[in-house]
Formats: structure tokens, C-alpha cells, sequence
């Protein structure tokens, strides 16, 4: 099936780019692209593009979405051109490079843990298959363009499996190298995502004579939950405290999926856009690793009801926890370990859990709700 449909014109055009010729033998313009642009993070990225490119002016290159539904107006005006289409579609990825020239990929399409669940093999064609085309574009783009492509891929909190809660509080703070055994499809996904990328970077085609060395620039974030104050998750299972939030500050009510005492980490989406930006500017020769983990703030669901309260107070919420959902988060760390990070690329959270709600949600969800 081929569902190439550009949703919007081009801002700028093929012949006025800057981009050189290439193997192609037709003039491209320098482009980054991001996959599963319409998502939560994908409209913070673009928001944070189209910052970098005020500054930078002609020199930005051009902003290119990819997402399996077409983008709304919100989203499609921050970038040169959009496409529906789903990131298995080899032969969309590869009419798209007939015109940009790749320099960078946001590969942010996936199917979260919740959702992989219910259709697991799927769930492995969108976040493996999907991942390994745009790695193949990568190292293809790259060999044509003379110089290795970035690659930004959100790994998650996901990509651990605590053996049981016991262990779970035992193990206190996770670093990287630990327990990545896990029990969910996504995470499973995320993991094969994180190891294709290695190789891709380091050891594509090792036995080729005319191979390249370091094709694919790779670089990913295990993300922990994130919480937006502009949108909600779906399909996640850490979204219980963005629903949380969203449902009080909408003077709803709300039945929590977790028990009270259920821990895991958590950042701010405007802090996970940044810590992007930040790993994707950092000089190659600072990193010690291709993957790392970071975070903001540890809560459980019930000091985040807490929080909730003091600023919604009649939040009408209660705790019905679903077991197999509950099992999930079981099996991901309290608190995640991330020195490497901030000793690599400077990653360092904006908030913690307190000024999160005070400076960044409730002012921007009041605002939201109550326009
Ligand atoms: N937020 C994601 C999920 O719950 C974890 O990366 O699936």
C-alpha cells in the first residue's frame, strides 16, 4: 500500500535549496525528519524546530513530518511539509528522499506499551520494523550525502523488567546496564530499537569491503512517564498521572489504574524536548554511550493525588487498580539512575514535582480549561 499524500506545499522550493547534488543526481533540500510527528512529543519537537529555526533563519534546515494520521493545522504549520503515511512504508520513505536531503531523523512513531499489548506482533512490525527503515534510510542517506546521519530514538523506561515488586524496591535507583529484560512487547521493541541503532552505528555491513564507518550518528533517551500540560496520552501506561491531572483540572472524575504506593519516574514534556535538543547539540566525542537514561521527579500515584488536590482540591478521584496495568509498572524502577547523562551532555531536570505544577501544568492547563 502506498499512502504518500504531502498534506501542505513546500515553503521553500527544490531548485532555491542550499543542498548540493548527490547520487541521486537531483538537487535535495538539507532536511530533517520527524516520524510520528502529530504525537504528544512530536508537536513539543516542531514547537522547539521552529524556536531554533527564528534564530538560525535559512540556515535551519527544512522540517519534515511523517505521521500515520494528517497533522493538525497546530502542527503543520511548523514544518515545510507533511506526509501521511506509516514508517513500515518502504517505498513512501524512499519517494520522500527523491526531494530532502536527510541530515537528521526524529524517529518518535511507536506504539506505546499499553496499546502494543493488546496486538504485540503489530506492535513489533510499527516499533522494529518501522525503526529498521528509518535506520536503513539513515545509513542510506549517509552514504550518499558523504557524512554519517543523526538519529534521535526515544527509548523508554519500558526497556527494564524488575523481576517482581520485591525487587523492585530493592534495586532503589536503575542505571542503564541493569535488568533490561522486559515484560512488555514495547519494552521488548524499545530494547531491539536501542541494540539496531548500536549496530547501525558501529557495526552496519562489518564483513563489506566498501562499508562505512559510523553511518548513523545514534543517540536515545529512556524516557520515564512524561506529562504534558497541552495534551494527554493514550495508549501508555504511564498515563495515569497526566489523566489524573487532565481529569481534575476538567472537573471530572477519575478511577486511577494503579495502586496509591505506585512508583515510577516522571519528567515534564517541555524537559523532554529539551533533553533531546540538548543530547542532539552535544559534540559526538562528550558521549559515552549511545542510550541514557534521564528523569525529573519520582512520585507515587498517590503524592501525585496530593499534589493534584492542592491545587484542585474537589478532584474527585479514586484508586481502582487494574492488575495486569499495575503488573507493568511493577516492573519498571522507582527512580532511574541518570549521572551519566549529566556528567556527559549536562542533562539537568527544569522542575522538580512541586514546581512542575506550580510553574509549567497549572498555570497552562487553567489557562486551557478555562478559556
Ligand atoms: N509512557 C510510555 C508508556 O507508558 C513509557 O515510555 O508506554
Amino acid at each position: 500500500m502506498d499512502f504518500l499524500f504531502p498534506s501542505n506545499t513546500p515553503r521553500r522550493s527544490l531548485e532555491a535549496s542550499a543542498a548540493g547534488t548527490t547520487l541521486r543526481g537531483a538537487r535535495r533540500n538539507a532536511a530533517i525528519l520527524v516520524t510520528g510527528a502529530g504525537g504528544e512529543m512530536g508537536h513539543g519537537l516542531l514547537e522547539a524546530f521552529a524556536r531554533e529555526r527564528a534564530t538560525a533563519g535559512e540556515a535551519f534546515p527544512a522540517v519534515i513530518a511523517i505521521d500515520l494520521r494528517e497533522l493538525p493545522e497546530s502542527h503543520r504549520r511548523l514544518c515545510d511539509e507533511a506526509f501521511t503515511g506509516d514508517v513500515c512504508d518502504e517505498k513512501m520513505l524512499e519517494r520522500l528522499l527523491a526531494s530532502y536531503e536527510i541530515g537528521a531523523i526524529y524517529h518518535l512513531a511507536a506504539l506505546l506499551s499499553t496499546r502494543s499489548e493488546f496486538v504485540p506482533e503489530i506492535a513489533h512490525g510499527v516499533n522494529v520494523g518501522g525503526t529498521l527503515n528509518l535506520l536503513r534510510i539513515a545509513a542510506e542517506e549517509a552514504a550518499n550525502n558523504g557524512r554519517p546521519v543523526q538519529f534521535f530514538f526515544p527509548s523508554s523506561i519500558a526497556a527494564y523488567g524488575l523481576p517482581d515488586l520485591e525487587a523492585k524496591n530493592a534495586a532503589g535507583s536503575v542505571g542503564e546496564d541493569r535488568f533490561l529484560q522486559p515484560h512488555t512487547m514495547y519494552g521488548c521493541n524499545k530494547i531491539a530499537g536501542e541494540n539496531l541503532g548500536n549496530y547501525y552505528a558501529h557495526h552496519y555491513r562489518k564483513l563489506a569491503s566498501d562499508r562505512m564507518e559510523f553511518p548513523v550518528d545514534f543517540r536515545a533517551i529512556r524516557f520515564p512517564g512524561i506529562i504534558s500540560a497541552d495534551t494527554v496520552p493514550s495508549g501508555g501506561t504511564s498515563d495515569y498521572g497526566p489523566e489524573m491531572l487532565h481529569a481534575a483540572a476538567r472537573g471530572e472524575s477519575y478511577a486511577c489504574f494503579v495502586r496509591p504506593d505506585a512508583r515510577i519516574p516522571f519528567m515534564t514534556m517541555p524537559e523532554a524536548v529539551a533533553a533531546i535538543r540538548g543530547l542532539m547539540a552535544a559534540p559526538r566525542s562528550d558521549l559515552s554511550r549511545v542510550v541514557y537514561n534521564v528523569q525529573s521527579f519520582a512520585f507515587s500515584a498517590e503524592e501525585f493525588l496530593q499534589e493534584v488536590r492542592k491545587h484542585f482540591p474537589d478532584a474527585d478521584t479514586g484508586f481502582e487498580p487494574d492488575l495486569a496495568r499495575q503488573s507493568i509498572i511493577d516492573s519498571w524502577p522507582a527512580s532511574c539512575e541518570d549521572a551519566t547523562a549529566r556528567a556527559d551532555w549536562g542533562w539537568s531536570p527544569t522542575y522538580d514535582l512541586a514546581s512542575a505544577f506550580d510553574d509549567y501544568l497549572v498555570p497552562r492547563i487553567r489557562a486551557r480549561y478555562e478559556s
